[in-house]
């Protein structure tokens, strides 16, 4: 499989939301909250596409950060990759990107919330450099299922490329 990283555009409302009710059977977001992210000037939302011979590009990831402008705290707003291409890096690949753009910001924070009852979304971000810092109880509806929230500090250059994903 041949796969490829892009910009996500409004005209990926569509796909998205496929891909969205696929990955969030019970708190998936609404057509128009996806739109409105697609839409907004603070997201950067970033599609995975497979790109083979002779077909129309498959949209099999998506993924979106969003910061206020001046802002040095930005927010990863979502991340889902098709359930049939995961555990091959597209996942690791949609988030590195999340946190380039959070670096083009000048982010010195990355939050996010993600289930309590989610090991392997836990555990990418653990990978890279994210700790818990916080657990909302019963932030999750209708499941009433625990978040934890979890932070990284941006680090330099330097450190980033000395100590792995960080
Ligand atoms: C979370 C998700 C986006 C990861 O995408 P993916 O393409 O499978 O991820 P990758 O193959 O790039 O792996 C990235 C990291 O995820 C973790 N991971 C992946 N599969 C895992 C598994 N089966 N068990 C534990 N950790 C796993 C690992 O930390 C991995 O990095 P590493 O191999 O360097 O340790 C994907 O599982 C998904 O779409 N899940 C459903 C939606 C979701 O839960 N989104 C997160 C909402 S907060």
């Amino acid at each position: 499989m041949t796969w490829r990283l892009r910009n996500a555009v409004p005209a990926d409302l569509d796909d998205i939301m496929w891909l969205e009710r696929a990955s969030f059977p019970t708190d998936a977001w609404s057509s128009a909250q996806m739109a409105a992210e697609l839409h907004s000037p603070y997201g950067f939302y970033v599609i995975a596409e497979q790109v083979d011979d002779e077909t129309v590009p498959t949209v099999i990831g998506y993924a979106g950060i969003a910061s206020l402008p001046a802002d040095t705290v930005a927010d990863v707003q979502t991340i889902a990759v098709d359930a049939a291409r995961r555990g091959s890096g597209i996942g690791r690949a949609l988030f590195q990107a999340l946190l380039d753009e959070a670096r083009r910001r000048a982010v010195r924070e990355v939050f996010l919330e993600v289930r309590a009852d989610n090991p392997v979304a836990q555990h990418m971000y653990e990978r890279f450099g994210f700790e818990a810092i916080a657990t909302r109880p019963r932030y999750y509806q209708p499941d009433g299922v625990d978040a934890i929230v979890m932070r990284r500090t941006t680090p330099t250059a330097e450190e980033e490329s000395s100590d792995g994903h960080r």
